[in-house]
């Protein structure tokens, strides 16, 4: 360790300043960690945040001889030159890090770790032995995780770029597995983790089996209403009397158009008589279902059940659903239908030992959801609650905190841990409630680099946020 400096006047049991030693403004820097010998007993560690520097004779907004001196030319004087930086005390010394309660007395000793001392096995005691990538600027410290709070669920935040899927796929995903719990990945895009899986670990969201309504709902979208708006008219009810049915299951693609158009034909004749319009409703349905296309109706023939999709989870411990190739309202069917299961099996009073990881979070649970994404939302939020104490945990990964770029406040509420890397500057305010408490200055979380979140929440050992990034293999 390296001597830096002494505490300065007006310090408190949570907060200080730092008084820089000659020199060490050019060594020390924002988020490194330091010890300080408290002469009112105990070391304290904490981290440096908010430096200043000022130097008497260069005050700008009024005449001094310092500046009329620096406005001809001249070569400021460094005489009356001082740096500091504030403090936040995460903690005293003990066993493992406890909170800190005496006064950190003016003039103690401040020390900063250097790479050779690991202050992360101090933070982490006896009792934490996880770790997830590490601490910003030092490789070999491991950050400890609290891995008793993953079900109280995870969110990770960073505008577009800013690395949320690295983070997940290469530290968060195996941290939950090492702890114990299953994965189930939601690949929204179908990029960024269906590629880099074990192709046997990815499903196809074709190979579900979806509900009823959403099949039918599916295909009259696809048909184009059959010409009729807003909804299909005769034609798609005949169409959904087919689906609700549920005689299709089963068929290949080529049987099930087949067996779709004699029925809804056949169902279409009375209509034809009542409705006095013979051939129309007939015309418009064949014309419908010439725009199905093979894909559209392969689509809708998976045949794996929310149950199976479990099973097989369960086999290899972790899959990945790749969601491409289909709509949104798709997406967020199949979403509901396995959310659904998870609930029964939860209500059932099983535990589930099972991580659900969600990327593009906004489109299931958005500020101001719509039809669907007010049931999709609101399951969230169930599983959330349910999930504590059942073993369940929710991952979400999304582009905004707060607003119209953010999920859905009531969603966020639940998420106990918060992974939050470069933010949007229209995230400023939120980001500002969060960190403004902890010293850090939000404007510094608009310019993170890809990758470097501050991690903060029951996850982390240490009360106030650490910044930590991680390396990528390979
Ligand atoms: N730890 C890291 N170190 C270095 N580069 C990284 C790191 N993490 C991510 N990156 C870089 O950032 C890029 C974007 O990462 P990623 O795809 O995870 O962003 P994202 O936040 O998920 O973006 P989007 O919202 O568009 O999905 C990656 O292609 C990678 O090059
Ligand atoms: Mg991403």
């Amino acid at each position: 360790m390296r001597e830096i400096g002494v505490i300065a006047s007006e310090a408190s049991e949570t907060e200080a300043r730092v008084i820089l030693s000659e020199g060490e403004e050019k060594k020390s820097k924002a988020e490194d960690l330091v010890m300080v010998e408290n002469r009112n007993g105990g070391l304290i560690m904490a981290v440096l945040r908010k430096g200043l520097g000022s130097n008497e004779n260069l005050r700008a907004g009024g005449y001094h001889p310092g500046v009329a001196y620096a406005r001809i030319g001249g070569k400021p004087s460094t005489a009356k030159e001082t740096y500091d930086f504030g403090l936040s005390v995460i903690g005293e010394e003990g066993e493992s890090i406890q909170q800190n309660k005496r006064i950190v007395a003016p003039g103690s000793i401040v020390k900063v770790f250097e790479e050779s001392d690991d202050p992360m096995r101090m933070l982490a005691g006896k009792k934490h032995t996880s770790t997830l990538g590490h601490y910003e600027g030092h490789p070999s410290w491991k950050v400890p995780v609290d891995s008793s709070f993953i079900s109280y669920h995870i969110g990770i935040f960073a505008s577009t770029g800013g690395g949320k899927s690295y983070l997940a796929r290469h530290q968060v995903i195996p941290l939950l597995q090492k702890s114990g719990y299953d994965v189930l990945v939601l690949d929204w895009k179908g990029r960024d983790y269906a590629p880099h899986f074990r192709k046997d670990d990815v499903l196809s969201i074709a190979d579900l089996s979806l509900d009823s309504k959403t099949v039918a709902s599916y295909l009259v979208k696809k048909a184009d209403r059959f010409g009729y708006s807003p909804y299909g008219g005769t034609v798609s009810q005949a169409l959904e009397e087919f689906i609700y049915d549920e005689g299709w299951r089963g068929l290949n693609a080529k049987d099930f158009r087949s067996t779709l158009e004699r029925s809804v034909v056949n169902a279409l004749n009375p209509q034809r008589i009542q409705s006095g319009r013979p051939y129309e409703d007939e015309q418009r349905f064949r014309r419908g279902l010439r725009r199905l296309k093979e894909s559209d109706i392969q689509n809708i023939l998976g045949t794996k059940t929310p149950k199976d999709v479990l099973d097989l989870v369960r086999q290899s411990h972790i899959r990945i659903i790749d969601m491409k190739k289909t709509g949104r309202d798709e997406k967020l069917s199949a979403f509901l239908s396995i959310a659904n299961y998870l609930m029964d099996l939860m209500r059932g009073d099983e535990d589930i030992d099972l991580a659900i990881v969600i990327d593009e979070a906004p489109q299931y649970c958005p500020f101001n959801p719509d039809e669907i994404q007010r049931t999709t939302a609101d399951i969230i939020i169930d599983m959330c609650a349910l999930g504590r104490t059942h073993k369940l945990c929710v991952t979400l990964l999304s582009q905004g905190m707060a607003g119209e770029i953010g999920i859905n406040a009531a969603v966020r509420r639940n998420l106990n841990t918060q992974f939050v890397g470069k933010i949007h500057p229209l995230d400023m305010a939120e980001a500002s409630n969060w960190f403004a408490p902890f010293n850090i200055d939000p404007k510094f979380l608009l310019s993170l680099p890809p990758g470097h979140f501050y991690f903060m929440g029951n996850l982390n050992p240490s009360p106030i946020p650490l910044l930590i990034t991680f390396s990528i293999p390979g």
